[in-house]
C-alpha cells in the first residue's frame, strides 16, 4: 500500500535570490527525498512558498524605496526560476499572500482562540514619535550591551552574533528616522506556549530515535529551560490581518502565519489537483508522514511552536521528522547575502549545468556538522568523481556496445561468478541507497551509489571488454551486459540526486515510460534491446574556473 508523504520545505523570504547554502541545506534534500518517494510509488506532495511578510521584506523595501509587493514580486519570480533551473520539483510553490493562506491562518487563529490558547495582554514597546509608529526590533539600532558594537540591530548583533532584545540596546535609535524611541503600551495576542510543555515533551519522548541528534537535543533543551508565552501579533501594517474587529492597525506575526503555510499550501495543492479534501490524507490520516526540511536556525519554530499550534487547534498530524541541516559555509566563511559571499544559484546556472552542483552539495550535505562549499572542491567533485567515476563508466560501456554490438544489449550467454556477483551487488546497492534516503541520510545514499559505480569500473577494468572483443567476443558481451545492467540500476539509484543526467541516460537506455514508472528496483535490460547513441552525461571543467569564480565573490 502506498503511503502519503508530505514534504514540507522552509518558506524562503522573498527578499533576495537563493544561494547555495539554502539550496543544499533545505531545497535539494527535500527534492531528493520527494523524487525518491515518487519512484517508490508513494503519494507525494512537496509544498512551500515565498515567505512574503516580516521585517526581512519591509527593511529591503524601505532601503530600496520600493513597496513590499514590488520586492516580493521580483524575488518570488527569481526563486521560481531557481526551482526550475535546478530541478527542485515542488508540487505547489505558492506565497503567503494568497486569500487561501489568509483563510487557513484565520481558521487556526480562531480555533486557538476558542480553546483559550490565545489571550490578550498589554506590552510596553518601542514607538518612533517622528514616524508615529511602533518599531519592530529589527528597526531599532543602538550599542550592543555585550560587545559595544555601536550599530547593533534590535534583534541581533552581527558583530558578536548574539540575539538581542531591543530594550537592552544602549542609546537606542530608530533605524529610519534616527529618533530616540519611547516606550508605549500596546495590546497583543499571546500564544499560551506554556500549556504545551507536557504534550510536547511526551511527543519528543515518543519514538524519536531516528531524529537527528542535534535537532532532538536542541528541542528537548528548550523544554528543559521552560517555554514562555509569545506575542503572535505586531503593530505593523504588512502581514496577515487579525480576524477581529478593532485590530485593523495590527498584523499577525510572520512566524506564526508562515509555518501555517505548510497546511495552507497543502490545501491549495489539493484544490489545484481537483480533490479539495485531499489535504486531509496528509494532515488528518494515519498512513501519512510529514517531513520538514529546514536549516538549523529554524528548528524551534518547527519542533516547538508549529507543533504547539497544531496540538492547540486539535486533530492534525504533527511532523514525523524534522531533518534540519547545519550550515554550508563558503570558502571557509559564513555565507552572507549582504557581503555577497555565496554562490547565487541563478547566476551559477548561466554558466553550468544543474547536476554538478546538485552532486557537489549532496556529496557533502551538512547533516551532522557544518560543511564547506568552495570552487576548488566543486571542480574536484565534478572532474574526479562525477565525470571520472560515473560519467566515464556510462560512456565506456555505451560506446563499446554502440561500436561492437550495433548499439544492442549484448547476449551474455551463461553468467559467470563475477558477473553474478556484480549484478547482485547492483541489486543490494539500489536497496541500500533506498534505505539511506528513507532515513534521510542523503549523503550516505549518494556515497553508496558512487561506491557501486566504482565497483563497476573495477569489474570493467578486470574484464577489459575492449580487449576481449578481439579475442573472446562472448566474454566481452558478458562483461558489457553486466556493466550495462549495473548502470541501469544506478540510473534509478541516482535519479533523485541527478535528475537531469539520469533522464538523459534513461533515454539512451531506451526504456519505455518514465523513470518513475520503473519503481525502486532493478529493471534489467534484455539482450537484443536497442539503445540510443551515447552522448557524454557531464563535461569536464577547466581548472581556470576556480580563479574566475573566486574573483566574483565579495564583489
Ligand atoms: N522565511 C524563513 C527563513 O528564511 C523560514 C520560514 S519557514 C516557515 O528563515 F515554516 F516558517 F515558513
Ligand atoms: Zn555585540
Amino acid at each position: 500500500m502506498s503511503d502519503n508523504i508530505l514534504v514540507c520545505v522552509a518558506w524562503p523570504y522573498a527578499n533576495g535570490p537563493i544561494h547555495h547554502g539554502q539550496l543544499g541545506g533545505a531545497y535539494l534534500p527535500a527534492d531528493i527525498f520527494a523524487r525518491y518517494h515518487r519512484i517508490r510509488g508513494n503519494r507525494v506532495a512537496m509544498v512551500s512558498g515565498s515567505d512574503t511578510h516580516g521585517t526581512p521584506i519591509t527593511v529591503r523595501a524601505d532601503d530600496e524605496g520600493r513597496t513590499p509587493e514590488e520586492v516580493v514580486a521580483e524575488y518570488h519570480q527569481s526563486i521560481l526560476d531557481t526551482w526550475d533551473g535546478m530541478g527542485i520539483s515542488f508540487d505547489t510553490f505558492t506565497t503567503t499572500m494568497t486569500d487561501n493562506h489568509e483563510e487557513v491562518v484565520h481558521g487556526l487563529f480562531n480555533a486557538l482562540l476558542e480553546r483559550d490558547y490565545l489571550y490578550r495582554q498589554t506590552q510596553d514597546l518601542f514607538y518612533d514619535p517622528e514616524a508615529k509608529r511602533f518599531l519592530p526590533d529589527r528597526y531599532i539600532e543602538g550599542q550592543c550591551p555585550h560587545c559595544d558594537e555601536p550599530r547593533a540591530r534590535g534583534d541581533q548583533c552581527d558583530t558578536c552574533g548574539r540575539q538581542l532584545d531591543a530594550i537592552d540596546l544602549i542609546n537606542p535609535r530608530s533605524r529610519n528616522t534616527g529618533a530616540t524611541p519611547e516606550l508605549r503600551s500596546s495590546e497583543h495576542y499571546f500564544l499560551r506556549l506554556t500549556a504545551f510543555e507536557n504534550p510536547l515533551q511526551e511527543w519528543l519522548d515518543d519514538d524519536k530515535d531516528f531524529w537527528r541528534t542535534h535537532v532532538l537535543n536542541f528541542s528537548k533543551g528548550m523544554l528543559r529551560e521552560g517555554l514562555q508565552d509569545r506575542a503572535i501579533t505586531r503593530d505593523i501594517d504588512w502581514g496577515v490581518p487579525v480576524p477581529l474587529d478593532g485590530w485593523d492597525d495590527k498584523r499577525i506575526y510572520v512566524w506564526f502565519e508562515a509555518v501555517i503555510g505548510y497546511l495552507s499550501a497543502t490545501v491549495e495543492w489539493a484544490a489545484t489537483n481537483g480533490d479539495a479534501d485531499a489535504w486531509r490524507d496528509f494532515w488528518q490520516s494515519d498512513d501519512a508522514r510529514i517531513y520538514n526540511f529546514i536549516g538549523k536556525d529554524n528548528v524551534p519554530f518547527h519542533t516547538i511552536i508549529w507543533p504547539a499550534i497544531l496540538l492547540g487547534a486539535g486533530g492534525y498530524n504533527l511532523p514525523y521528522d524534522v531533518p534540519a541541516n547545519q550550515y554550508i559555509t563558503m570558502s571557509g566563511s559564513k555565507a552572507s547575502t549582504s557581503q555577497r559571499w555565496a554562490v547565487w544559484v541563478n547566476d551559477y546556472l548561466t554558466r553550468y549545468d544543474p547536476d554538478p552542483l546538485r552532486y557537489a552539495l549532496a556529496a557533502q550535505m551538512p547533516e551532522t556538522a557544518d560543511s564547506d562549499f568552495s570552487w576548488s572542491e566543486f571542480l574536484r567533485r565534478n572532474n574526479d568523481e562525477l565525470v571520472a567515476t560515473w560519467g566515464n563508466l556510462v560512456n565506456r560501456v555505451l560506446s563499446l556496445i554502440n561500436r561492437h554490438f550495433d548499439a544492442q544489449v549484448p547476449d551474455p550467454g551463461p553468467l559467470d561468478r563475477d558477473a553474478t556477483r556484480m549484478l547482485d551487488r547492483a541489486q543490494s546497492g539500489l536497496e541500500q541507497v533506498g534505505q539511506s534516503i528513507e532515513a534521510v541520510h542523503l549523503r550516505q545514499g549518494i556515497q553508496q551509489a558512487f561506491a557501486l559505480a566504482q565497483e563497476a569500473n573495477r569489474y570493467l577494468d578486470q574484464t577489459a571488454p575492449w580487449q576481449a572483443v578481439k579475442t573472446d567476443k562472448q566474454a566481452a558481451a558478458r562483461s558489457l551486459y553486466t556493466a550495462l545492467n549495473v548502470i541501469a540500476a544506478l540510473r534509478t539509484a541516482l535519479a533523485p540526486y541527478l535528475p537531469f543526467s539520469c533522464q538523459l541516460l534513461h533515454e539512451m537506455l531506451n526504456t519505455q515510460g518514465s523513470i518513475n514508472d520503473l519503481g525502486w528496483q532493478m529493471h534489467a535490460l534484455r539482450p537484443g534491446d536497442q539503445l540510443q547513441k551515447p552522448t557524454p552525461l557531464f563535461k569536464k571543467l577547466d581548472p581556470s574556473i576556480v580563479e574566475e569564480e573566486e574573483a566574483r565573490l565579495g564583489t
